[in-house]
This record gives C-alpha cells, sequence and structure tokens, in this order.
C-alpha cells in the first residue's frame, strides 16, 4: 500500500487553463444579461462598458471567487452574480487607470482604451456605471440569504474604495510617482490598489459558502499573498513583455517612475519576492485540511503567467 492516505496529494493536477475557460464562459453569459443592451440610452456610455468589458481579459477575480466558494463548498450558480460583480468593479478601474489623469494608456485587453475610443467623458460614465452595477446586482440576488448579501456588499465595497481599498492604492500609487518609497511602503501601494480587490472576491466566495471562521482566515491569508504576487508579476510583465501578449504598452511604468518590484531592486530579485510570496500563499493553505487544489494551482498559474 501506498504511504499516504491523502486524496489531494500536493502534486496533484488540476488543468486550471479548463477552470479559468469555464468561469470566463459563464461569467461572459451572465454579464452579457446584466449589462445594458448598446440600443439602450444612453446608447454611448453602455457601449464604452461593453468596449470594455467584453474585450478579453483574465476574469481572475470571478476565477477567485469561484474556486474559493467552490473549495468551501458553495454551488457555482451562487457564486456567479458575485463573480460578475467583481469584473465590473475591475473593469471599471481599468478604465478609470487608464485615463489621461492617471496612467494615461491608450491600448487595454487589446485594444484602444475607452477613452481613446469613446472620449474621457463617456469612459468616466461608463466605470462609474459599471461601479454602481456591481453593487445593484449583489443587492439583487435574491439566491442568496439577506444577511450574507449584506456582508458582500459592505466587503466590496471596503474593498474598492478609502481608506483601505482600491481607491487609496490608486492614490499612493500616484504619490508614489513624485518619491521615493521604501519596502513597507510600497507593499502597502501593491495591497491597496490590486491586493485589497483579489482578497474580498476570495473571502466573497468563502462567505457565499458560509464558510466558519477558520476556513475564512484560511483563505484571506491565502489571498492577500496571492493579491501582493498578482501585482508584482504586473510589475515584472511592465519589464519584460509585449503589447501583443499583454494587451497593453509595456514599459509604461518606468517611464511615469512608478513604485515597482524591479523599480526598486531589479528584475532577479523581483523575481525571487514573487516565488517567496507564493510560497507564502501555499503555505497559508497549509493551515486548513480541506482540499485546496484549484487555489494552489491558480496561485501557480498566477506566479508562471505571461499576460
Ligand atoms: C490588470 O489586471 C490591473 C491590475 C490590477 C494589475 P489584470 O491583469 O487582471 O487585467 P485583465 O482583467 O486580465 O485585463
Ligand atoms: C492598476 O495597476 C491597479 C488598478 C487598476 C486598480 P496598474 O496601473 O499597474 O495596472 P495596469 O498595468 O495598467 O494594468
Ligand atoms: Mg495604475
Ligand atoms: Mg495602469
Ligand atoms: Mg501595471
Amino acid at each position: 500500500m501506498r504511504p499516504s492516505s491523502n486524496i489531494y496529494p500536493p502534486q496533484a493536477r488540476v488543468d486550471v487553463g479548463a477552470f479559468l475557460a469555464r468561469v470566463r464562459e459563464l461569467v461572459d453569459e451572465q454579464l452579457d444579461l446584466l449589462v445594458p443592451a448598446e440600443s439602450a440610452a444612453p446608447e454611448e456610455v453602455h457601449a464604452a462598458m461593453r468596449w470594455s468589458l467584453f474585450a478579453g481579459g483574465k476574469r481572475l477575480r470571478p476565477a477567485l471567487v469561484v474556486a474559493a466558494g467552490e473549495t468551501c463548498g458553495a454551488d457555482v450558480e451562487h457564486l456567479l452574480t458575485t463573480a460578475c460583480a467583481y469584473e465590473l468593479i475591475h473593469t471599471y478601474s481599468l478604465i478609470h487607470d487608464d485615463l489621461p489623469a492617471m496612467d494615461d494608456d491608450d491600448l487595454r485587453r487589446g485594444r484602444p482604451t475607452c477613452h481613446v475610443e469613446f472620449g474621457e467623458a463617456t469612459a468616466i460614465l461608463a466605470g462609474d456605471a459599471l461601479q454602481a452595477l456591481a453593487f445593484q446586482i449583489i443587492a439583487e440576488d435574491e439566491a442568496l440569504r439577506n444577511a450574507v448579501r449584506t456582508r458582500l456588499i459592505a466587503e466590496l465595497a471596503r474593498a474598492a474604495g478609502t481608506p483601505v481599498g482600491m481607491v487609496a492604492g490608486q492614490a499612493f500609487d500616484l504619490a508614489a510617482e513624485e518619491r521615493e518609497v521604501d519596502d513597507a511602503e510600497l507593499e502597502a501601494i501593491h495591497q491597496h490598489k490590486t491586493g485589497a480587490l483579489i482578497t474580498a472576491a476570495a473571502r466573497a466566495g468563502a462567505h457565499i459558502a458560509e464558510a466558519n471562521k477558520i476556513k475564512l482566515a484560511v483563505i484571506t491569508a491565502y489571498a492577500e499573498h496571492l493579491g501582493l504576487l498578482f501585482q508584482i508579476t504586473d510589475d515584472l510583465l511592465d519589464v519584460t513583455s509585449t503589447a501583443a501578449d499583454l494587451g497593453k504598452t509595456p514599459g509604461k511604468d518606468a517611464r511615469a517612475r512608478k513604485a515597482t518590484y524591479p523599480a526598486l531592486y531589479g528584475l532577479e530579485a523581483a523575481r525571487a519576492r514573487a516565488r517567496l510570496v507564493y510560497m507564502r500563499a501555499l503555505g497559508a493553505l497549509d493551515q486548513t485540511a480541506h482540499p485546496t487544489v484549484m487555489l494552489r494551482a491558480l496561485a501557480r498559474f498566477i506566479l508562471e503567467r505571461q499576460a
């Protein structure tokens, strides 16, 4: 007999590509139903929302809602609306991040950015409407218990706003263009601008599964490391990748004097930091006997991603 009785040995393989494809298909189908048609007034705003939303994108935040939720025992039908809400907030954040007043980018998800295609006013409004729609669809999701819905809305708001969420991180990111930051500040920028939403996405899945405190703490610790890992790899790809692979213009961080891991430490040390943070994400999952094979595979996908 083999010595290990664990049905999910650490080396177990799951097909993360197939999982992401399944999430993408389900989420995109649902988003198409939830977002107003281009034929509805104001047509320009709806066209701009759809332009940015359906341009591709990895759907990583929805995937985390689903992976964490399924890991904790929820059905995908109960996870889907919240997964869409996270994608709506994320896409809004990209539209505003690309504006001339912020990162001033003209390529996103392989096409001209929203403001380049539709003008700044429409892009701002499209972002605003995507954000509002995110909260609306969770509030109206009658498949969820009221207490769960309220918690999801509160945590999404907290993760999207200030002082601990994405908007705070974006403000810190812009401020850091003007001055040097140290290691702790750089980590704080990344945890706010990117980590907060990623952590809340994983926690949302756990909330929908009505996971106990111990499972929630494990998922939270894992996702905090994952969020940092995600932004470190984003920083690395800005240096090492191409517009064709990224669907956005590389090299912009250095030109804007952004605070990034490669800028602060160089490529090799930034790569080493990514591996360390990846190991920490896996280490967080070691705290549970629950099968976490998909969460592990997603962490590896983020570590090794090329886009
Ligand atoms: C880009 O996010 C912005 C960051 C938070 C780093 P993604 O790399 O997830 O972008 P899409 O959704 O795949 O386009
Ligand atoms: C963006 O970070 C984080 C948010 C959109 C909140 P970046 O500015 O590095 O993202 P990219 O590289 O433009 O996608
Ligand atoms: Mg930015
Ligand atoms: Mg940017
Ligand atoms: Mg970037």
